[in-house]
């Protein structure tokens, strides 16, 4: 059983992080966070409540557990302390006692903001100034925590007791051996070296960067787990092979609130209903839009329509293979439920030639068509399933199937965002 389990995107961000860190934090004693910034969307639900964390880690509701937020994050002090204050509005008490930031985590300043939202544009940036930060970190410009919490302002004050050696103290857990998750942020494919250049963060996403972003050895990490939706998202710009519909038809979609406020719950409803005809007609734009109405798929960050496509298998054995994945915690399950037919990607067609390994090549990537598989669907509601038995059986088969194409064991697999929603397949891998 591990000691260590490093938590990290499969894919392009959003596949369900923060439900998995809640889930596996009961057993967890420390949960530290090692990059990114408020760029990141997190979503916990437990039972009527829903948490949005953009910075703190995703285990803070839990009582008694240490949550880090590491050095290679890039925190904004305005936003780490709306959070803080929402959370103690809600009863949680925040302090050193169960949150703790590292004195060389960098500052977002007003002016990185202002730069992202005139320049990120092009690559679909969340406008939050993370780009920017990281450049003057690089550049060696940066502000870092340790000088902030000097300033006389009322958001250094708030932080000021919270600022520590972060990296000690972890170690000190490490010693301890008391049970760590490192929760990433963002997906393998937005990584700064390993992602589709230049459509990513500015970030090292992947499991690695828990090293440098919380400043532990790489012989401190037991396992490293993956979580990937059963499809795939990507929001922002930059290459999707297995998009359904295109980016642009998905852009001039409206937001979630909208479609709830115009059509309301039966309105809704009675939509999705006529898409699922068309679905189940092979119309692939509307595959793609019911993927997103059945999944939820518009940003935590920054409401926008997330462009959806079929599970690709290329890119998770590309994630096992940069992340050195002991196990998959496979999301959304329960959002395939209305589909007759379900595809995954097994290769790319690229100017006549077939390949079945991932490059993050984006001049190659425009040229790729999936080759794909398919699998009959289960068309059962498999929500409130508690053991893998109870899953119909084309849903074990889809589950195999995968585990099969990507050559890693899938240990969890979710089947709603609540946490009893949960099933653990292979528990060797968790606490
Ligand atoms: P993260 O950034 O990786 O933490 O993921 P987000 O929170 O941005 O997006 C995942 C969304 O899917 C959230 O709204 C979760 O509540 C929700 N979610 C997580 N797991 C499941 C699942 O198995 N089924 C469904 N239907 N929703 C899920
Ligand atoms: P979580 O942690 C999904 C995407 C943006 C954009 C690109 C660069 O919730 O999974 P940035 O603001 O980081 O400079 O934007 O990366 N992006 C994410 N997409 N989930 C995220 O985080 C993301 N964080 C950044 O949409 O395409
Ligand atoms: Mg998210």
């Amino acid at each position: 059983m591990p000691k260590t389990i490093v938590i990290v995107g499969a894919q392009f961000g959003d596949e369900g992080k923060g439900k998995i860190v809640d889930f596996l934090t009961e057993k967890a004693d420390l949960i530290a966070r090692y990059n990114g910034g408020n760029n990141a969307g997190h979503t916990v639900v437990v039972k009527n409540d829903v948490f949005k964390f953009h910075l703190i880690p995703s285990g803070i509701i839990h009582e008694g557990k240490l949550n880090v937020m590491g050095n290679g994050m890039v925190i904004d002090p305005k936003v780490v302390v709306s959070e803080i204050e929402s959370l103690e509005k809600r009863g949680y008490d925040i302090s050193e006692k169960n949150l703790i930031i590292s004195q060389n985590a960098h500052i977002i300043k007003e002016k990185h903001v202002e730069e992202d939202e005139l320049t990120g544009s092009k690559i679909g940036t969340t406008g939050r100034g993370i780009g920017p930060c990281y450049t003057d970190k690089a550049a060696r410009k940066g502000l870092r925590m340790i000088d902030y919490i000097k300033e006389d302002n009322k958001y250094a004050k708030k932080i000021r007791p919270l600022v520590k050696d972060t990296s000690l103290i972890v170690s000190q857990y490490l010693e301890d051996e008391k049970n760590i998750l490192f929760e990433g942020a963002q997906g393998t494919l937005l990584d700064i070296d390993h992602g589709t250049y230049p459509y990513v963060t500015s970030s090292n996403v992947v499991a690695g960067g828990a090293c440098t972003g919380l400043g532990i050895g790489p012989t401190k990490i037991d396992a490293v787990i993956a979580v990937a939706k059963a499809y795939i998202t990507r929001v922002g710009s930059g290459p999707l092979v297995t998009e359904l519909g295109t980016e642009e038809e998905t852009n001039k979609e409206d937001s979630i609130n909208k479609l709830k406020r115009e059509l309301g719950d039966q309105g809704l409803s009675f939509l999705k209903r006529k898409i699922i005809n068309k679905v189940n007609e092979d119309d692939e734009y509307s595959q793609g839009r019911l993927l997103r109405l059945n999944g939820m798929e518009y940003g935590t960050t920054t409401g926008r329509p997330r462009r959806t496509g079929w599970f690709d298998a290329l890119i998770a054995r590309y994630s096992a293979r940069i992340n050195g994945l002991d196990a998959v915690a496979m999301t959304k399950l329960d959002v395939l439920s209305d589909f007759k037919k379900i595809k995954i990607c097994t290769a790319y067609e690229c100017k006549g030639k077939k390949s079945s390994e991932f490059t993050n090549n984006v001049e190659i990537l425009k040229d790729c068509r999936p080759v794909y598989e398919t699998l009959d669907g289960w068309c059962k509601d498999i929500s409130k399933a508690k053991d893998f038995k109870e899953l119909p059986e084309n849903a074990q088969e889809y589950i195999r199937r995968i585990e099969e194409l990507v050559k890693v064991p899938i240990c969890i697999v979710s089947v709603g965002p609540g946490r009893e929603q949960t099933i653990v397949l292979k528990k060797q891998f968790l606490f």
